[in-house]
C-alpha cells in the first residue's frame, strides 16, 4: 500500500514540471542557551511529504517521481545520547524513498541530483541561508558544464504548491485535528472546573495554576506540544491579545480568558473560552458574552462550501456591531447606523482582529487568502480608518476539507464613552471549524459555549 506521504510526494512531482527538482528540508535544531537546545519541532513542509520528525534530514524529489532522503548516519556513540537514529540504510524501506544517504553526503550528492535538470524549486524565504546553499550546488553543477553538463535556469518558490496542497486537508489530516481539538476541549474544561473548584475552597488561584491543568491535560494524552503558547488572561489581561499566561491572581467574579490548544502528531488545534472564574457570570458580563456568542453563530453559519473565507467574518461584523448600538458602547447619535458603523469600522476599537485564520500543521496555517485568479481585479479603494488606498482582494472560495477558526471577540479598554459596567472586559470564543459541503463541522465543542452549559459544568 502506498503510504499517504508517497502519495503526496507523487503529486507534489507531477506538479514540477519536466526537469524540476523539488529541495526540502527540516527545521534546524535552535539553541536555548549554552548547549541546552528549545524542544525539537521538525518542518511542517517536510513532514507533510516525509512524516519523519528527526532532525538534520532533506528531501529531493525529481519530476519523474524519484525520491531521495538524506538523514542522520547511525552513530552508536551520538545515538546514545540523543537516541535512536533510523539511519539511511533502514530510511527506503520505512519511509518508502527510493535512495536514501547520509546527510555528510549532501553537498556531494545534491549537484549530481540538479546535473541536467532545469529548475530547482525550494521553500523561499522560510529556512535561514538556503538560497546561498542553493546557489553553492548550483556553482558546483555550472562547473561542469565544460564537461557536457547542463545547469537549471529557473529558481521557483515551491511555497506556491504546498501551500495549495495543505489548504485542503485530507481523511487522515482531518481525523488528527479532530483528535488534537478534542483533547484541546478537555484540557480547557479542566481549567475551568479546577477555577472554580479553588475559588469556592478559598484558595489563591493564579494564571499559571489554569496553565499547569492545560498542560497536564495535553500530555496525558500524548500530545507533544501546545500548538502555540497558551494564554491564560485573568479580568482586564484578556484585553491584551497576546497575553501569555503569567502569575496574576484569579479574582471571584472575574472572566478568564484561555486561548490554548495542543498539537497532535503535527497537528494544531485552537480554542478560545471565556468563563466566569467563579463559574456565574454577572448581568454585564453575560450581556457582552451572550453578543459574541451571537457573533460566533453567525460566523458558524456562514461557513460553507462555496462561500468565501471573508464571509464569517462580514456575519460576525454585523451582529457584533449591532450590539455594540444596542448595548451603548457605541450610539446611533455618534456613530449613525448599522451600515454607518461597518463602512466607518466605528466597531475597531472593540474588535481590532480577524474573526479567522486557516488551522492545520501551524495554528496559523498556509494557504492564500484569496482567491486564485482573482487578484488585482477590483478597483482600489479607501480604508474608512487610515484613508490608505487598498486594492480589494476577493477572498477564498471555501471547499470541503479546508479548516478554519471561528473566533469572533470584543475587548474594553475604560472610556468615557463607555458605559463602566463594561470596562476591562475582554471576551473570545473559538471554535475550529472543517468546511463541507452544506456547512461545517466544528471539532472542538466538547468544551461548551452556551453560557447555561458552562455554569453547569463549573457547577459540578
Ligand atoms: N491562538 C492564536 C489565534 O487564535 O490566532
Ligand atoms: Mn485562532
Ligand atoms: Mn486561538
Amino acid at each position: 500500500m502506498t503510504s499517504i506521504y508517497a502519495q503526496r510526494r507523487a503529486a507534489l512531482a507531477a506538479q514540477l514540471g519536466a526537469g524540476g527538482v523539488a529541495i526540502i528540508p527540516t527545521a534546524p535544531e535552535r539553541a536555548r542557551n549554552r548547549d541546552s537546545d528549545f524542544p525539537y519541532r521538525h518542518d511542517s513542509y517536510f513532514f507533510y511529504l516525509t512524516g519523519f520528525t528527526e532532525p538534520h534530514a532533506w528531501l529531493v524529489i525529481q519530476a519523474h517521481g524519484h525520491t531521495t532522503l538524506f538523514c542522520q548516519p547511525k552513530d552508536l556513540e551520538r545515538e546514545i545520547w540523543d537516541g535512536i537514529r533510523l539511519g539511511p540504510l533502514a530510511a527506503p524501506a520505512a519511509l518508502g524513498v527510493d535512495q536514501a544517504h547520509s546527510v555528510s553526503e549532501l553537498s556531494k550528492e545534491l549537484p549530481k541530483l540538479l546535473e541536467n535538470q532545469t529548475t530547482v524549486w525550494f521553500p523561499f524565504a522560510t529556512h535561514d541561508a538556503l538560497t546561498a546553499q542553493v546557489d553553492g550546488w548550483l556553482t558546483q553543477v555550472r562547473a561542469r558544464v565544460r564537461m557536457g553538463v547542463s545547469c537549471p535556469s529557473a529558481q521557483q518558490d515551491l511555497c506556491t504548491l504546498l501551500d495549495e496542497m495543505r489548504l485542503v486537508k485530507d481523511a487522515h489530516e482531518q481525523d488528527t485535528m479532530r483528535r488534537a481539538a478534542r483533547i484541546s476541549a478537555h484540557a480547557h474544561v479542566r481549567a475551568m472546573q479546577t477555577s472554580a473548584r479553588m475559588l469556592r475552597a478559598g484558595q489563591d488561584v493564579r494564571e499559571y495554576h489554569l496553565d499547569a491543568e492545560l498542560l497536564h491535560e495535553f500530555r496525558r494524552h500524548g500530545s507533544q506540544f501546545p500548538a502555540y503558547t497558551s494564554i491564560v488572561a485573568a479580568g482586564a489581561n484578556a484585553c491584551v491579545l497576546h497575553y501569555r499566561a503569567d502569575a496574576a491572581p484569579i479574582r471571584d467574579g472575574e472572566l478568564v480568558l484561555i486561548d490554548a490548544g495542543c498539537e497532535l502528531d503535527g497537528y494544531a488545534s485552537d480554542i478560545t473560552r471565556t468563563f466566569p472564574a467563579n463559574g456565574r457570570f454577572t448581568g454585564p458580563q453575560k450581556d457582552l458574552y451572550q453578543l459574541v456568542l451571537h457573533a460566533q453563530h453567525a460566523s458558524v453559519k456562514a461557513t460553507q462550501a462555496g462561500a468565501r473565507f471573508n464571509d464569517p467574518h462580514e456575519a460576525a461584523l454585523r451582529v457584533l456591531s449591532q450590539g455594540l448600538l444596542d448595548l451603548g458602547l457605541l450610539t446611533t447619535a455618534k456613530h449613525g447606523s448599522l451600515e454607518d458603523v461597518l463602512d466607518k469600522k466605528a466597531y475597531a476599537p472593540f474588535y481590532m482582529h480577524r474573526t479567522s485564520h486557516w488551522l492545520g500543521m501551524d495554528v496559523h496555517d498556509c494557504g492564500s487568502y484569496i482567491e486564485p485568479g482573482e487578484a488585482n481585479t477590483a478597483p482600489a479603494k479607501a480604508d474608512p480608518l487610515t484613508g490608505v488606498m487598498v486594492q480589494p482582494r476577493p477572498s477564498r472560495v471555501l471547499h470541503p476539507g479546508m479548516v478554519l477558526t471561528l473566533e469572533p471577540g470584543l475587548y474594553v479598554s475604560p472610556s468615557d464613552d463607555v458605559p463602566e459596567a463594561f470596562w476591562h472586559l475582554g471576551i473570545r470564543i473559538e471554535d475550529d471549524a472543517i468546511v463541507t459541503a452544506t456547512g461545517c463541522e466544528l471539532i472542538t465543542r466538547d468544551v461548551p459555549v452556551e453560557v447555561a452549559d458552562i455554569e453547569a459544568l463549573m457547577r459540578d
